[in-house]
């Protein structure tokens, strides 16, 4: 037993919702959130700015073990995370469809996992927090009072995605092109070998296809609540 507090573990594919429910879970809980995901697109991001071959692990793992991280967030504004590399801010730059296209080819480097891995568990040292990602439950918290794994169909992904896009004032490629780079995201980061994206043993499947953001938020609510005794 530890004398931390409660963890809530969010893993699922690209395009679930997860950023969404896990900051409005977070707020709601008082509790703090951290998207994973921000980590691999900065070292991403890094590697790219240095004009690195991204398949060249022993450079891309210089890089990662030389870039400072840093991540705040907000979660009574239910803000994006705030993200600083080496001290700038690259909250936006991180989010570009380039960093989004060579993500998967960094997350899949078991050095660059065993260093963000670590600055991920000591974030969570404490508890307190609700962190999203792909391996959440199953390599860097294994032991979170609630996990999740959050899916929808690569359909209803593309959808959501096209339709943030046009929000965005976008012009989104077609529904067949998002669907496509969304299944073949999911078969990249599903098949590596390093900590793949599969659902712990003693997570809870939610699958969001036709549920709305609140409903999936008191999903994961009343988990919290009937697995986290109250003092
Ligand atoms: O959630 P996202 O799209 O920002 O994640 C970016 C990439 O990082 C995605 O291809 C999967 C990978 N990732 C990972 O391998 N492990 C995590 N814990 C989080 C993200």
């Amino acid at each position: 037993t530890t004398s931390r507090k409660p963890i809530i573990a969010i893993d699922g594919p690209a395009g679930a919702g997860k950023s969404t429910v896990t900051k409005r879970v977070a707020h709601k809980l008082g509790l703090l959130f951290l998207d994973t995901g921000a980590m691999y697109r900065s070292i991403t991001l890094a590697v790219l700015r240095e004009g690195l071959d991204l398949r060249n692990q022993e450079q891309v793992t210089a890089i990662a073990n030389a870039s400072k991280i840093q991540l705040f967030n907000n979660p009574v504004a239910e803000q994006p995370m705030r993200v600083l590399l080496n001290g700038e801010d690259i909250t936006t730059a991180i989010r570009s469809p380039e960093v989004t296209a060579n993500v998967s080819a960094i997350a899949a480097q078991p050095a660059v996992r065993a260093i963000l891995v670590k600055q991920q568990q000591a974030i969570g040292a404490n508890g307190g927090v609700v962190m999203e990602g792909r391996d959440i439950g199953t390599h860097v918290f294994p032991d979170a009072e609630v996990k999740i794994f959050l899916t929808a169909s690569a359909k209803e992904r593309a959808n959501r995605r096209y339709a943030d896009l046009i929000a965005q004032g976008q012009i989104p490629p077609d529904l067949t092109t998002l669907e496509h780079e969304i299944s073949e995201r999911d078969r990249q980061d599903s098949t590596r070998t390093h900590a793949p994206l599969t659902q712990a043993a003693n997570a809870t499947l939610v699958n969001t296809d036709g549920l709305s953001i609140d409903e999936v938020v008191a999903t994961i609510i009343n988990l919290y609540e009937e697995k986290v005794q109250q003092p």
